[in-house]
C-alpha cells in the first residue's frame, strides 16, 4: 500500500495533510462515457460485463485514461452478492437489475446460502487483480459492497421500486424474516470485503442507499448495527484490520452523529445537508466524502465551477474532506463536464490546503 504514488485519498482517511482536495466520483466508470458503451457491447450485457474480469478492469480504468482522479473503483454492482448467494440476477437495458423470485418469508431466507459466497465471487477478485496491475500503483484502489439493510431490499422488493412498501411493511410485520436475512448478509458482505482487501484494495465502502427509507430506530438496528458489525469483523481479521471503511447512507443527514459512532474512518453525504454543519456534527476525526448534487453537472462551465466551490468552501480550511458527487453521475452528462469540475476542484481547493 505504502508504494502507491498519488496517497492523497489514503491520506486524507488516515488524518494525513494534503496540497489540494481529493476527488473521485461515484459511478466515474459508466454510461455517460462512450467508451464504457461500447466495452459493455463488446461485453454483451452489463452482468457478462460484471463477470468478465479482463473487460470490467478494462472500464474501471477508462476513466482515470480520462480525467485526474485521485482513486479508481472496482466496476461491479452491489448485486452480486445476492447472486451468489442463490437468487438469480438479471438485468435489463429499461429496467435495471431485478431478481424474479424475491424472498418472502423466513424459509425463502433458509434456503439462501451464506457459506464461502466470496468463492462463488471470483471474478471480483480476479478484476480486482487485474486492475491492480493496469493502475501500476499510480492511485488507490477502492472496494465496495452493498450494505445489509440496502441489498435486503432488492432481495425483498426483487428491484428498486418506487414506495418500497414490501420491505417496509416487513420492518413492522416480520422484523425476524429480516433480522434472519441481515445475519446472512452480515457474514457474506465481511467475508467478500475481506477477500477484496486481501487481493488488493486500499479502501472500502459501504453503499446503503435506501437507509434513508427508515425511522431512525430501524436505522439504527437494520442498517448501522450491521453496517457496525461488519466493522468489527473487518477489524478483526488481520488482512483488513488497518483498512479505510467509508459509509454512505443516502437520506442519513439525520444521523450523522451515531454513524460518526461506527468505527468508519470517512462518512459519504448525498446533497441534501450542508458540509459545514455536516462537518460540525461528524467532528474532525472522520473524513467526509460528497457532497454535490449531481445534477450539478448539466450546469454550464460557471454554475459547475460555482457548485463547486460553494461545496469547498463550506468544507473550509481542513484535510479531511474527499470530493464527490452525493450520489452516482447520472448517464446523460457530457464527460467534459466532468472534467471541469474535476479541474476545478484541484485549482480551487489549493488554497485550503497551504501549511
Ligand atoms: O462507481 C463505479 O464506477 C463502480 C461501479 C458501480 C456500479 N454500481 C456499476 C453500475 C457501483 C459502485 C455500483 C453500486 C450500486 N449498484 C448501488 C449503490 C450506489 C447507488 O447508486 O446507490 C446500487 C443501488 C446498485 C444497483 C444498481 N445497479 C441499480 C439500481 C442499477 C440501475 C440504475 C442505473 O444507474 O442504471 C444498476 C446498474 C449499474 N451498475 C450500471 C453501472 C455502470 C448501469 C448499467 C448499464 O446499463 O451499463
Amino acid at each position: 500500500m505504502s508504494s502507491i504514488k498519488n496517497k492523497r485519498i489514503l491520506n486524507v482517511l488516515n488524518g494525513v495533510p494534503v496540497d489540494k482536495t481529493p476527488v473521485w466520483i461515484m459511478r466515474q466508470a459508466g454510461r455517460y462515457l462512450p467508451e464504457y458503451k461500447s466495452t459493455r457491447a463488446k461485453a454483451g450485457s452489463f452482468l457478462d460485463l460484471c463477470k468478465n474480469p479482463e473487460l470490467a478492469s478494462e472500464v474501471t480504468i477508462q476513466p482515470i485514461k480520462r480525467f485526474d482522479l485521485d482513486a479508481a473503483i472496482i466496476f461491479s454492482d452491489i448485486l452480486t452478492i445476492p447472486d451468489a448467494m442463490g437468487l438469480e440476477l438479471k438485468f435489463e437495458d429499461n429496467r435495471g437489475p431485478y431478481f424474479n423470485n424475491p424472498l418472502n418469508n423466513i424459509n425463502d431466507i433458509k434456503s439462501l446460502s451464506d457459506d464461502n459466497v466470496e468463492n462463488k465471487l471470483e471474478y471480483v477478485d480476479e478484476a480486482i487483480i487485474q486492475t491492480k496491475k493496469k493502475l501500476n500503483n499510480e492511485i488507490p484502489l477502492i472496494g465496495f459492497s452493498g450494505s445489509p439493510w440496502t441489498l435486503s431490499t432488492y432481495m425483498i422488493e426483487g428491484s428498486a421500486t418506487k414506495e418500497f412498501r414490501k420491505i417496509r411493511s416487513i420492518v413492522f410485520k416480520d422484523p425476524k424474516m429480516l433480522n434472519d436475512l441481515t445475519k446472512k448478509l452480515i457474514k457474506s458482505i465481511s467475508n467478500y470485503l475481506i477477500m477484496q482487501a486481501k487481493v488488493g484494495a486500499n479502501v472500502l465502502m459501504i453503499f446503503d442507499s435506501w437507509g434513508g427509507l427508515l425511522n431512525t430506530e430501524n436505522y439504527l438496528h437494520f442498517s448501522l448495527d450491521p453496517m457496525k458489525e461488519i466493522i468489527n469483523n473487518l477489524r478483526n481479521n488481520k488482512i483488513s484490520k488497518n483498512i479505510p471503511i467509508i459509509l454512505f447512507t443516502k437520506g442519513g443527514g439525520g444521523w450523522l452523529n451515531k454513524i460518526a459512532e461506527s468505527g468508519c474512518n470517512g462518512i459519504g453525504l448525498d446533497w441534501t445537508i450542508d458540509i459545514s454543519l455536516a462537518r460540525k456534527i461528524i467532528g474532525e476525526n472522520i473524513c467526509i466524502q460528497g457532497n454535490l448534487d449531481p445534477c450539478a453537472l448539466h450546469g454550464k462551465e460557471e454554475d459547475i465551477k460555482n457548485a463547486t466551490s460553494k461545496i469547498i468552501d463550506g468544507y473550509g480550511y481542513g484535510h479531511k474532506h474527499i470530493f464527490n458527487l452525493g450520489h452516482g453521475i447520472d448517464q446523460h452528462v457530457n464527460p467534459d463536464n466532468l472534467e471541469i469540475l474535476i479541474n476545478h476542484v484541484k485549482e480551487y481547493s489549493k488554497k485550503y490546503h497551504q501549511n
